[in-house]
């Protein structure tokens, strides 16, 4: 699997299956490219409605076919349905399993106009990838491997004012205890300024990479 960071919450996974998490590309300030220079996607998940996460969700699924997967009032709204694009819509503790892919969706501690926000779970060819979505920090986060398996990665969000802040994000990181973690959702807006550096040093000894938008890491 091959792990990309394309500005603020916004994932690319790319493996047997192509999975664009949090697409968000217009109008965000730290895209590393515009949705037009990505691969074919093949699933997008949207962690909840706000536009800095679901930003360009409905585009990119009818550029490429793409399936949406969400929280169930989300996947069944009507600005889903009146696109025409295919959606999945799930809940919290389920599992979706397809062909080279099974994606789990993982509670969060957040807010959203549609549904509950959530996260999601990626496994394909045996790699496991957690991404929390907007969240503060929650103690059953501890549960996530133990529910959905040892995670080799982690990307959560570190800025504070909306989500966990560095140092919730480290306890986030002690309890999950990924084999990478990577920080995201920080210095999109000045409102939202963190400091990785204090986030990979309070999540010691667990490791920390903290990827420029536009960098990606090969699991
Ligand atoms: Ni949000
Ligand atoms: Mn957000």
């Amino acid at each position: 699997m091959r792990l990309s960071f394309i500005g603020h919450a916004a994932v690319l996974i790319e493996g047997p299956k192509n999975v664009l998490i949090d697409p968000f590309f217009k109008n965000n300030p730290v895209a590393a490219m515009s949705y037009e220079k990505l691969p074919k996607i093949d699933f997008i998940l949207a962690t909840h409605d706000h536009f800095d996460h679901f930003g360009d969700a409905i585009e990119v699924a009818k550029r490429d076919q793409a399936t949406l997967v969400a929280i169930h009032e989300l996947a069944t709204s009507a600005k889903v349905a009146e696109s025409k694009v295919n959606a999945i819509g799930m809940n919290i503790g389920g599992t979706y399993e397809g062909e080279d892919i099974k994606i789990s969706m993982t509670a969060s501690l957040h807010s959203s106009s549609l549904g509950s926000p959530c996260g999601f779970v990626v496994e394909m060819n045996g790699g496991r990838v957690y991404h929390s979505g907007d969240t503060g920090f929650f103690s059953d986060i501890v549960l996530i491997p133990k529910l959905f398996g040892k995670l080799d990665a982690a990307f959560l969000p570190i800025a504070g004012h909306y989500v966990m802040d560095e140092k919730q994000a480290a306890m986030a990181v002690k309890a999950l205890k990924p084999k990478l973690s990577i920080p995201i959702h920080y210095n999109t807006w000045p409102l939202i300024s963190a400091n990785p550096d204090l986030f990979a040093k309070l999540s010691k000894p667990h490791k920390v990479k903290i990827l420029q938008p536009g960098e990606s890491i090969e699991m």
